[in-house]
C-alpha cells in the first residue's frame, strides 16, 4: 500500500515534469508560428498547363495574361503537355523520358493552373493523358495535395463549362483542392479581343481575368497555409507524445 502511493506520487512528478518540458517546447515553436499573412506573401510557384496544343490559342493567351497580372504574388511557368507519349501501364518500369521531365517539372510546383477549351463537350485528350502520366505509378502522383484553378475559354457563348467540369471531376479524384469561386468559364473569347502581341485588350474580359488572378494567387496561400499549419500541428502532437 505504502509503496503504491510513492509509485503514484512519482508518476505524478513525471507527468507534471513532461508537461512543463512539452510546454516550453510549444513556447518556442510559438514564439514563431506559422502565420496567414507570411504564406499568403509567399511568392508561390505555378504550373500553367495549357490544354490546346494550338499556336494561335486563345487559351494560351488567356494563361500568359494571368502569368502577366499574377507576376508579383505568382511566379507561373508553362509546363508543356504536347511531348507526352500516350500513357500506358506497361511502361511504368521503364516510362518514356518526357514522363520524368513533366513529372519532375510538376513536383516542383506548389499550384496549378489549367486553361482548357473545350473539345465535344469534354476536356481535350492531350489533357487527359497528361494527368494520366502525372498520376502513375500508382502511390506516387505529383498532383496529390497541389491547389488549382481550372480556366476554360471558347469563342462559344458557354465558356466551355463542359470541359471545365469534366477536368474539376479528375482533379478532385487526384486530391487537388481547385478553387470554387470565382467560376471562370469565358465565353465568346475571339482573337480580337488580344493584340498582335497576344496582351488582353481593355475591356470586360480583362477584367475577369484580372480577378480570376487575384483569387487564385488567394486561393494557393491559402492552401498553402493550412498545409503548413497541419504539418506545425502535427509535429507539436509528436513532440507531446514523444515527452510523456
Ligand atoms: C471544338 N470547339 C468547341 N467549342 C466549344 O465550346 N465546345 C465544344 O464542344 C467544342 N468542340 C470542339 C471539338 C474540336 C475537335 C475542336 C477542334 C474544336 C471549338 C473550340 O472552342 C475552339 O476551336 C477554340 O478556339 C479552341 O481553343 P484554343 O485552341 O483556341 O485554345
Amino acid at each position: 500500500m505504502h509503496c503504491c502511493a510513492i509509485s503514484s506520487a512519482k508518476l505524478l512528478v513525471w507527468k507534471w515534469a513532461a508537461i512543463c518540458k512539452f510546454a516550453g517546447r510549444v513556447e518556442r515553436q510559438m514564439a514563431r508560428p506559422v502565420r496567414l499573412r507570411d504564406t499568403c506573401m509567399t511568392r508561390h510557384r505555378i504550373g500553367i498547363l495549357v490544354c490546346s496544343l494550338r499556336k494561335d490559342s486563345i487559351n494560351r493567351k488567356i494563361a500568359l495574361s494571368v502569368a502577366a497580372f499574377a507576376k508579383s504574388t505568382l511566379d507561373c511557368r508553362i509546363i508543356e503537355i504536347g511531348d507526352l507519349p500516350l500513357y500506358n501501364e506497361d511502361d511504368d518500369t521503364n516510362p518514356p523520358p518526357q514522363y520524368k521531365r513533366f513529372r519532375d517539372e510538376i513536383a516542383a510546383v506548389d499550384g496549378i493552373l489549367f486553361c482548357t477549351p473545350e473539345y465535344n463537350r469534354g476536356i481535350p485528350a492531350a489533357i487527359k493523358n497528361a494527368l494520366d502520366v502525372g498520376s502513375r505509378p500508382y502511390g506516387h502522383s505529383v498532383w496529390d495535395k497541389k491547389p488549382a484553378a481550372i480556366i476554360s475559354a471558347s469563342p462559344s457563348p458557354i465558356g466551355a463549362f463542359g470541359a471545365n467540369h469534366q477536368l474539376r471531376q479528375s482533379c478532385v479524384f487526384l486530391n487537388m483542392p481547385v478553387m470554387q469561386q470565382p467560376e471562370a468559364y469565358l465565353g465568346q473569347v475571339t482573337s480580337d479581343k488580344f493584340d498582335e502581341e497576344g496582351r488582353l485588350r481593355e475591356g470586360p474580359l480583362r477584367d475577369i481575368v484580372l480577378s480570376i488572378s487575384a483569387a487564385f494567387a488567394s486561393w494557393v496561400g491559402l492552401i498553402e497555409h493550412g498545409k503548413m499549419k497541419i504539418a506545425e500541428n502535427a509535429a507539436h502532437a509528436l513532440r507531446a507524445s514523444e515527452s510523456m
